[in-house]
Order: C-alpha cells, then sequence, then structure tokens
C-alpha cells in the first residue's frame, strides 16, 4: 500500500493517496476530493497545484536543476542542436542519425509559408506588436493547412508537428522583412534550421548575409535554453485550450498570446527597456532597486524572480557567459550588458531580494544576446516564442495519450451577491 494524507473535516478522516514523482517530488491525489467530502481546494495561480504527471521535464526551484526526457539542459547547451533538442522533447530520446536526418528532412520540406499566407502579414498595421501577428497567423494556418484524411494519425501529427516548427520560424522572419517594407527571403535548403533563420532575418539583395557560426551556435544556445519549462504559464494554456481537443494550431496560438505577457516571454522585451532606462538616467540601479523593494510601488525589476526557482535560473547561468562570448567575438561593448551585471550585483546582495529569493531568471541576459545577433526589440518575445515551440507540442502530444486526460475546468469560490431579483429598467430611472 502506497503512502497516504489524511485530511480531517468535520470530525471525518478521509485518506488521500500521495504520488510520487521518478524524481522523489511528491503529491496529494486529490482527484476524488470532491466527490468523496463535497469540498474543492482553492489555490489562486496554481502555485500548489499539479495539473498533470508529465515524464517529458524536471525542475528543481531550490537546486536550480532543469532536465529535459533527464538530460541536463547544460550538457544540452554544450553538445546539442535545437533540432535535435526537439526531436527529444517530441519524441522522449534523442535521435539516432537516420531519425535525425528524416526530422530535418522533414522541417526543410515543411518549411515555406503558403504565398496566400502574405496578404495577411502584408495587411496588418505597420506597427502591430509580431506577438499578436504571430497567434493570429498561427490560428490562420488551420484553414490553409487542414487534416489530410488520407493519411494516418500518427502521419497527420507529424507533419503538422514539422509544420509548427518550421513555418513558424519561417513568418517570424516574413513579419520582420514586411514590417520594414524589405523583399522577403526564402528558407534554403543547404541551411541549418537557425543558420536559415539569421538568413531569412538578414539577408538582402543589396547586402548578402554572411553567416558566422558563432552567432549560429549562440541562436541555438538561445533556443535550447528555451525550448521547455513543464508547466509555465503559456504551456499551461496550450494544455487547457488543447483539453477541449482544438486543433494544434489553436492550442500553439492560445500559448503565443500567453507568452507575450511582460511577467512571462515578454520580460525580455521588458528588461532590455529596464536597462536602457537605467543607463539613459545615468547607470545607477540603485533607485530602481528602491523601486523594486517599495511594497507602494508597483514597479518590479523585470528578470528578476520566478515562480518555481528560488536560486539561480540555471539558463540565466549560460546566457550570461553566452553575453561576454558572442560580445567578444563581435569585438562589440553593449553597455546594457555593464548595466545588467552592476544591477545583478547590487540587488542579490540586497536583503528585499535575499528574503524574496530573486534571482535574475531566463530573459535577464538573453536580450543581451539577441541584441548581439541583431535581432530587433520588438522581435525578442517571437524568439522566445519560436524556442517554446517543442515543448509546447511535446506537453499537446503528451496530454493527447495520457490515459487520465479531462476536460480542463477548475472550480471556484462563489463570492457574489446572493440570489436577487431583477429590478426592471423603470425602476431603474429608464425613460418609458
Ligand atoms: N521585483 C520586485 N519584487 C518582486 C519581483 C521582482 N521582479 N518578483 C517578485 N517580487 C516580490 C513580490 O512583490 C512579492 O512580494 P511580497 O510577498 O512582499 O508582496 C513576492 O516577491 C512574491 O511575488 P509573486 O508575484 O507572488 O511571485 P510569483 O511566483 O507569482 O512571481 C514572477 C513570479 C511573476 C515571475 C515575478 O517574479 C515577476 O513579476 N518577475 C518580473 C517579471 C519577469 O522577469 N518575468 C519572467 C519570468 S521567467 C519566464 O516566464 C520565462
Amino acid at each position: 500500500m502506497g503512502k497516504i494524507a489524511k485530511l480531517v473535516i468535520d470530525g471525518k478522516t478521509y485518506e488521500l493517496p500521495i504520488v510520487t514523482g521518478t524524481e522523489g517530488e511528491r503529491a496529494i491525489d486529490i482527484s476524488n476530493l470532491r466527490k468523496e467530502t463535497g469540498l474543492i481546494t482553492l489555490d489562486p495561480g496554481y502555485a500548489n497545484t499539479g495539473s498533470c504527471e508529465s515524464s517529458i521535464t524536471f525542475m528543481d526551484g531550490e537546486k536550480g536543476i532543469l532536465r529535459y526526457r533527464g538530460i541536463p539542459v547544460e550538457q544540452l547547451a554544450e553538445y546539442s542542436t535545437f533540432v535535435e533538442t526537439a526531436y527529444l522533447l517530441i519524441n522522449g530520446d534523442l535521435p539516432s542519425a537516420k531519425e535525425l536526418n528524416r526530422f530535418s528532412v522533414m522541417l526543410n520540406d515543411h518549411s515555406l509559408v503558403h504565398e496566400d499566407m502574405r496578404a495577411f502579414f502584408e495587411n496588418f498595421p505597420r506597427r502591430a506588436h509580431p506577438m499578436g501577428i504571430l497567434s493570429s497567423m498561427v490560428n490562420a494556418m488551420r484553414a490553409f493547412y487542414p487534416e489530410l484524411p488520407e493519411r494516418s494519425d500518427e502521419e497527420e501529427i507529424n507533419i503538422t508537428f514539422a509544420r509548427l516548427l518550421s513555418k513558424v520560424r519561417t513568418m517570424a522572419a516574413i513579419s520582420y522583412k514586411i514590417s520594414r517594407g524589405h523583399k522577403v527571403v526564402y528558407p534554403r535548403h543547404n541551411l541549418s534550421y537557425c543558420a536559415n533563420f539569421l538568413n531569412m532575418m538578414f539577408d538582402s539583395p543589396v547586402r548578402p548575409y554572411i553567416i558566422d557560426q558563432d552567432l549560429v551556435q549562440a541562436l541555438e544556445v538561445f533556443w535550447i535554453l528555451h525550448a521547455d519549462h513543464e508547466q509555465n504559464c503559456s504551456t499551461a494554456a496550450v494544455r487547457l485550450v488543447g483539453s477541449a481537443r482544438v486543433n494544434l494550431y489553436a492550442a500553439i496560438s492560445a500559448g503565443i498570446c500567453a507568452l507575450w505577457g511582460p511577467l512571462h516571454g515578454g520580460a525580455n522585451q521588458a528588461v532590455i527597456e529596464m536597462l536602457q532606462e537605467i543607463y539613459e538616467s545615468g547607470g545607477d540601479p540603485a533607485p530602481f532597486i528602491a523601486k523594486a523593494r517599495d511594497p507602494n510601488d508597483p514597479f518590479r525589476l523585470m528578470g528578476f524572480g520566478h515562480r518555481v526557482y528560488k536560486t539561480y535560473d540555471p539558463r540565466a547561468l549560460i546566457m550570461k557567459k553566452m553575453c561576454d562570448k558572442v560580445l567578444k567575438k563581435l569585438k562589440r561593448h553593449d553597455p546594457l550588458l555593464d548595466i545588467a551585471k552592476k544591477l545583478e550585483e547590487v540587488a542579490i546582495k540586497d536583503p528585499y531580494f535575499i528574503d524574496h529569493n530573486l534571482y535574475p531568471n531566463v530573459d535577464f541576459y538573453s536580450g543581451i544576446v539577441l541584441r548581439a545577433i541583431g535581432i530587433p526589440l520588438n522581435m525578442f518575445t517571437v524568439m522566445f516564442a519560436i524556442g517554446r515551440l517543442p515543448g509546447w507540442i511535446s506537453q499537446w502530444k503528451e496530454s493527447l495519450d495520457d490515459p487520465h486526460w479531462k476536460l480542463h475546468r477548475p472550480r471556484q469560490v462563489y463570492i457574489g451577491p446572493k440570489k436577487r431579483d431583477y429590478i426592471s429598467k423603470k425602476e431603474r430611472g429608464f425613460p418609458v
């Protein structure tokens, strides 16, 4: 008999099973709680609620550990590529040479975007945020790529995965080119996934883009580090929307919308805006730290703090080293990196940040890397979205195969008015 937790309500004892994960994490299984007790749990923001069992990503927020399918993210950043990591997340194991080749061929075959979709890009206002454009375009993909009835479910699903991974990257580059009024650059079959993206972004008929392998490597690492993060806000959105058994494009589109927020993926843009503000105000981070500490001021230090990590985000450590490496290679100095390092140095010694366990998260240094690569600020969160796609896809796939699958439908504790009668328009003073 497994371990149990005991719950006493009005003198009656209920026994609830304790579930233990492979890394020793424990959870009380309350799936029969309401049926047995008539009560529900209340957990705003789901900080104490596990919504599923998952075998994709393991995080230990106290120790700063992140592993995809058991493999430490540090090793993947050092030895793997984004495409290989995507395969690992989606399929559960690293690919053989043959499998990786087949996967790469599929990504290449599905990299073009339907020409009729270009009209959409061209008709968005020039100042539209690329995340809004991306979520709309991904949702619209269903109309252009409907289910293929002659294919098996598995084939259809694999093609949908390849389309998303490959076309979203192409669409991101197209939206950038169109926003600048420049000629669209098509993907090339002889370039890797990351090199292709950089080429589509920056190649021009008057200035051919010279691919720098160090920048390609920086992008590989950036995308590997963003590839999954278990049940974060956007992934939870993908699972929740997907739980209604809507098509994958719609579920991913919901994830993109959730990621857009400045408390989530939008933080990478917000960090650079904050660092720029500190720079323009003379470079002293102290007043910003004082504002973040002030309980009467809603300001937060962007790129600091995390729902799960109560120590340094392991991805931020890798990203910080990457900043130095990329800037050194480019022989460039970025004053925002100096400010970021100064800010971190002061903040991590500050009692408020120590007491609240606030450390740099992945977004704190990632924007400096993106700036060095040449990515414009309003595309930062789009870069995050491309990186997070394998995670969203693998989590959606896992939920599809989950024997305990259920429509996501949380409950609530109602605190509104008790039953009352409708007041006629006449009594409310409307002209009769
Ligand atoms: N600056 C100042 N104070 C902060 C910060 C911050 N960045 N983050 C949290 N706090 C404080 C809160 O004010 C609160 O203080 P209090 O208890 O004294 O009232 C306490 O820490 C807990 O904050 P919560 O918002 O309850 O913690 P939660 O786990 O919900 O927050 C979050 C996580 C949203 C990421 C938060 O740390 C934050 O807003 N950070 C800044 C935005 C950011 O960098 N987001 C990216 C996260 S990583 C990602 O999504 C990829």
